[in-house]
């Protein structure tokens, strides 16, 4: 099954406008590769920046919508106001959500039926942290993240879903997942959808992965089958770097 190559820039807490311009104008001149997703999931702040820059195959998108339709919760955005601002995609259930901000699977199925209502699409972080995967719980933990935020779409939506495996001990560690750890719990992971939802689905879903990723573990990681893109924090932040990696999947996926 051909699933094109997804690269996502999740800038987290940094950029402001100028910096986020800045960024957007090099990347349209160092970007070379029409045949790869690329995706910036941007701070809310900059998001109308980005998209009236206009780069051609480059979509914006943000990082977290609330559960909520509307109503009195003060400083959240709901997804109907990301659509009003044309953001294609937004990253839900990040590890950093999860776990700094307490949300819980439950709050991050009520996120993904919010902006799947919007017509925006969902892309769904899921991992284990350090411990689990020392206590041998690493597909138990991600079967589960997966059922509870998917269970309740139809499948129709389900394959409009993009998945991002990200161990939590591999986000701004320095160290990526091997090579071998990316063969097993990705298949694991296509494995989970085919026999939860079907042959279909499994095909559809995209499965990224995130945790450290940088030009020089770009190769390896995409190398491996199963993975469909990658999600990354610290070195999308430097267009130069940025702009690296995606010329170097580009090369590798022709
Ligand atoms: P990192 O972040 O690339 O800085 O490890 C990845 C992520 O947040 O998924």
């Amino acid at each position: 099954m051909d699933r094109p190559l997804t690269i996502i820039a999740n800038w987290k807490m940094h950029k402001t406008r100028l910096q986020a311009q800045e960024f957007m104008q090099s990347l349209q001149k160092c970007l070379v590769c029409d045949h790869l997703n690329v995706l910036i999931a941007a701070p809310y702040t900059v998001i109308e920046t980005c998209i009236a820059l206009g780069i051609p195959g480059v979509k914006v998108g943000a990082q977290n919508v609330s559960e909520h339709r509307s109503g009195p919760y003060t400083g959240e955005i709901s997804a109907e106001m990301l659509a009003d601002v044309k953001a294609s995609f937004c990253l839900v259930g990040h590890s950093e959500r999860r776990i700094l901000f307490h949300e819980t699977s439950e709050q991050i199925a009520k996120k993904i039926l919010r902006l799947v209502e919007a017509g925006i699409q969902p892309i769904l972080c899921v991992g284990e942290t350090f411990e689990q995967r020392q206590a041998g719980l690493t597909e138990q933990v991600l079967f589960s993240q997966i059922e509870t935020a998917l269970c309740s779409l139809s499948l129709q939506d389900i394959g409009k879903i993009c998945l991002s495996y990200e161990p939590v001990w591999a986000i701004g560690s320095g160290v990526a997942a091997s090579a071998e750890i990316l063969q097993l719990v990705h298949g694991s992971c296509r494995d989970f959808l085919r026999k939860r939802w079907g042959q279909d689905i499994s095909d559809q879903v995209k499965i990224l992965y995130g945790g450290s990723v940088t030009s020089h573990t770009i190769a390896q990681i995409i190398s491996q089958n199963d993975v469909d893109g990658v999600l990354i924090g610290g070195a999308s932040l430097d267009v130069h770097m940025f702009a690296n990696i995606i010329k170097i999947s580009g090369e590798l996926k022709l």
